[in-house]
């Protein structure tokens, strides 16, 4: 078990004294630190190819255990997908104190760092509890909930042995075209400002892993909400929109921001010393470590690849951590010949080690270096689904009800359609097992199907069919489950038409001819254009991104639980509408902040 001071406490009782270039934090009594002093006198003792060493971050599929200690790498990660075989709990852990013990076998013995994803439940790994996105967490309207989401993550991640968690993602989703919309908490600051308590849950208490506030800053913000784009807002709006989320983060202890790869006025967020280092380091008072994106500093420039002078200005504008998965040897001899040249000042170097290892001596890896193989059982736990299950129903939004719902469980026939019915990658969405995500048997978990089927009474009878074909007048309800596939980032960005697909207006207007009332189960990461297909819907649900545990989605329409979810976003009346938000004059179709209930 890793020792950790809860951060909001030591934040409250320490402060941040920047004396001559080294941070010590003086404690209530005014005495040094105990962390502070130890990463002194470990800096005194290390050379520049440690130091160096201790600011890369490697793709664990480009390095091999002797690279760690030759290099003396600081930190590997696992991008989407990048998982051992078997994919496994415990695979996962021996994978982990495997790269371990080489980062162990070198002179300092500093241990490794090891980053994922894991942005609903620890979503690469096979068997995991997964979580609904971050939209559906903003639906629910509830912080605490979304901290005890961030507890069980941390219990799973530390289970598998991985300390660092690239989570949450604090954007705030400004253009529903954008591809990571459904990774944001909502669409104004307050929203994503009020969940940052998924940080205390990953944070404080034990086990403890290291959160992520991402991507600073303005992600969300972009023209035409094309991902890594261009923010061209002022600086006033900046920080009224963007900047305040991570500003709850930093005052929660955050241990470190990611860097998003957008730009601010056409100025790229990883060259961008103005942002990073005078906002976030000095006035928000930042003392956490700063981490590029997946070869994000290749993008300054605008062409492939980086050159010296991107690595000198990302690293002068004050990140700290590098993620360079495939290129890490050359990322270290280039910045080991910037600094030589005297373009980077050692003064940074050492900056950026302070952070790195303040947060490797708070997680206590250098007393506990290895998995706590006691967390290793809790990865997808009955405790931890039904907790899932129950931010699935809370995070419900019923948005159209003529009094189809609830659906009555004291018998009758009811009918599924949908291609989204029967999927638990479908209904997982992206950055589930891979990257992009995909349909299919891809985790154990419930489907919406199956929770309809285990929800409704005996004398109920449950009939599914994908396309429609079979249903007739004999049926009380029509259930057509439908919405998006999978996708994650740029691959997700719509800058065409936002409706729904052929497939499922085909569905749906088999159910709609057959005169049987039809309720509308929306499996999406945005709110879709479907103001034309509305009037022929007896009710609406928007699901958003559910995950493994599709059962809180019955419990909704059966009435078990009663829908409470709030719009986190503004649904659009048509895609040329996009941006629409609170307050910006527009007529929606659904306000930011609508839902209903049911009556009894
Ligand atoms: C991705 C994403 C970022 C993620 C990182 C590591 O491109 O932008 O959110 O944490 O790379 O997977």
């Amino acid at each position: 078990m890793r020792p950790r001071p809860s951060r909001s406490l030591a934040a409250a009782a320490a402060s941040l004294l920047l004396v001559s270039g080294a941070a010590v934090r003086a404690d209530a009594s005014g005495g040094r630190d105990p962390a502070a002093a130890r990463v002194e006198a470990l800096l005194k003792r290390m050379t520049l190819d440690e130091k160096i060493g201790q600011m890369t971050q490697a793709e664990r599929q480009n390095v091999t255990a002797d690279d760690i200690t030759r290099y003396r790498l600081g930190s590997l990660l696992s991008g989407g997908g990048s998982v051992p075989t078997p994919n496994t709990a415990a695979s996962w852990a021996d994978m982990y104190d495997g790269y371990q013990r080489a980062a162990l076998a070198t002179p300092r013995r500093i241990p490794l760092i090891y980053g994922v994803d894991a942005v609903h439940g620890h979503n690469n790994v096979y068997g995991a509890t997964i979580f609904p996105h971050n939209i559906g967490l903003g639906a629910t309207r509830d912080p605490r909930l979304v901290r005890d989401i961030g507890r069980a993550t941390a219990e799973e991640v530390a289970g598998t042995g991985v300390d660092w968690n690239f989570a949450p993602c604090l954007c705030v989703a400004r253009n529903d075209r954008w591809g990571r919309t459904y990774e944001s908490f909502g669409e104004v600051p307050e929203l994503p400002a009020q969940m940052s308590t998924v940080i205390d849950g990953l944070q404080d208490g034990r086990p403890s892993i290291l959160a992520t506030a991402k991507h600073y800053v303005g992600d969300g913000g972009t023209t035409g909400g094309k991902d890594q784009g261009d923010t061209q807002l002022s600086e006033a709006e900046l920080r009224r929109i963007h900047l305040a989320p991570f500003r709850a983060a930093v005052r929660r202890g955050v241990g470190s921001v990611m860097v998003s790869y957008s730009s601010w006025n056409g100025v790229k967020l990883h060259g961008h010393k103005y942002l990073i280092t005078d906002v976030l380091k000095k006035e928000l008072r930042f003392s956490g470590l700063v981490v590029s994106d997946y070869n994000g500093i290749d993008q300054i420039d605008g062409q492939p690849g980086f050159t010296p002078a991107e690595v000198r200005t990302a690293v002068n504008a004050g990140i700290d951590m590098f993620m360079v998965p495939a290129e890490w040897k050359r990322f270290i001899e280039t910045l080991r010949a910037e600094v030589q040249a005297g373009r980077v000042p050692m003064a940074r170097i050492d900056d950026a080690n302070r952070r790195i290892l303040t947060q490797k001596v708070r997680l206590g890896l250098f007393e506990r270096p290895f998995t706590d193989r006691r967390y290793t059982p809790t990865v997808g736990s009955a405790e931890h689904r039904a907790l899932a299950r129950q931010a699935v129903a809370k995070s419900q939004v019923l948005l159209k009800n003529d009094g189809a719902l609830p659906l009555d469980r004291r018998g009758g026939k009811i009918f599924v359609a949908g291609k989204s019915a029967d999927d638990i990658g479908v209904q997982s969405g992206g950055w589930t097992i891979t990257w992009q995500g995909s349909p299919g048997n891809i985790t154990p978990g419930t489907t919406i199907l199956q929770g309809i089927r285990q929800t409704a009474g005996k004398g109920s009878t449950v009939t599914y069919d994908k396309e429609g074909d079979g249903i007739d007048r004999s049926y009380k309800a029509a259930v057509a489950v439908v919405g998006e596939l999978p996708y994650a980032e740029f691959l997700g960005d719509r800058p065409a038409g936002m409706g729904l697909d052929a497939e499922d207006l085909a569905t749906l207007a088999k159910l709609r001819a057959s005169g049987v009332p039809v309720v509308v189960v929306l499996v999406s990461g945005r709110p879709l254009d479907i103001a034309p297909q509305l009037p022929g819907w007896n009710a609406l649900l928007a699901s958003w991104l559910p995950g493994t545990e599709g059962r809180g989605v019955a419990d909704v329409l059966f009435g078990v639980t009663r829908p409470t979810g709030k719009l986190p976003v503004t649904w659009m009346r048509s895609a040329d509408q996009q941006p629409i938000n609170v307050g910006d004059g527009k007529r929606p179709l659904f306000p930011f902040g609508y839902g209903l209930s049911y009556r009894r």
